[in-house]
């Protein structure tokens, strides 16, 4: 089988794993977000993604979002003055959600379903930013083939920007703050984390999941990856930052591990 074929299997049965949980998610967000959005200064970005962005000058700037799930963090970079805005995401349910949470907001911020290996042509070349954030590189099993299609929607001299979890933390078993600090993966492990206990890192409620492949790739791959898709590093932070809904452990642990990173690509 070929890296791309193996790549696509992968992808579709994680994709209706995710699509399985936006329902699931929905209970725990839908309801504010929708009354939270018609603010037209919504914003649900943390100071340091604001900070990078506004050096990032979005203002005027066409921005695409790579698995934008339900396109809140898209609707806070077009409040930042970005022109057109578009995200990608290969679950139905969660690009349903962000055409509703964009009418509710009253923005034009368009959101296709697609999976992040196979974007419609029509939108290479027409991006000056491409932002992917929190949860997203560590679902992509080739992150070279990964970058070369983020690479593709770039206009010449745009960028790439990516504020994500720290590959170290996913060697710790995620738990609550009062979870103890079990070093259980490997930094170096190539193997898929496969899991079929359902994906509400909001709520936390398990179910029968369809079974998804999750992937955790070293910084050196991350970067190299990007450099490999014509990329030049223009800015690279490793931060102590906790962006996801999993570590508490770890941030409370106290031990200063960098749980967070910001990586600015540039073409
Ligand atoms: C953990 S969420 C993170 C997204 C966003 N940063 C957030 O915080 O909501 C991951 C998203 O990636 C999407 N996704 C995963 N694999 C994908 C793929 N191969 N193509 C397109 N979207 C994908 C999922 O549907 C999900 O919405």
């Amino acid at each position: 089988m070929s890296k791309k074929t193996l790549t696509s299997e992968i992808t579709k049965k994680n994709l209706i794993a995710w699509d399985e949980a936006a329902p699931i998610h929905a209970r725990h967000n839908m309801t504010w977000l929708l009354e939270a959005v018609k603010a037209p200064d919504f914003t649900c970005l943390d100071a340091t993604e604001m900070g990078v962005l506004t050096e990032l000058d979005v203002v005027g700037k066409n921005v695409a979002q790579m698995c934008c799930n339900n396109g809140r963090e898209l609707i806070s970079v077009k409040n930042m003055g970005a022109a057109r805005c578009v995200g990608f995401d290969g679950a139905q349910g969660f690009v349903d959600q962000a055409r509703a949470l964009a009418e509710a907001a009253g923005q034009d911020t368009e959101f296709v379903c697609c999976d992040a290996y196979d974007i419609p042509a029509q939108y290479q070349g027409q991006f000056d930013l491409v932002t992917i954030t929190i949860g997203v590189l560590g679902w992509m099993p080739d992150l070279n083939a990964f970058f070369a299609e983020t690479a593709k929607l770039l206009k010449p001299g745009g960028a790439i920007f990516i504020y994500e979890h720290h590959p170290i933390v996913v060697m710790v078993e995620p738990g609550a703050a009062d979870a103890p600090i079990k070093w259980e993966l490997s930094y170096f492990r190539t193997d898929p984390y496969v899991d079929s206990s359902g994906l509400d890192y909001y709520g936390g409620e398990t179910y029968e999941a369809t079974p998804n492949a999750s992937f955790s790739h070293k910084m050196s791959d991350i970067i190299m990856a990007g450099v490999r898709a014509g990329m030049a590093v223009e800015q690279f932070e490793e931060l102590p930052n906790h962006i996801s809904h999993m570590w508490w452990n770890v941030e409370a642990s106290g031990i200063g591990l960098p749980m967070s990173y910001i990586l600015v690509l540039r073409g």
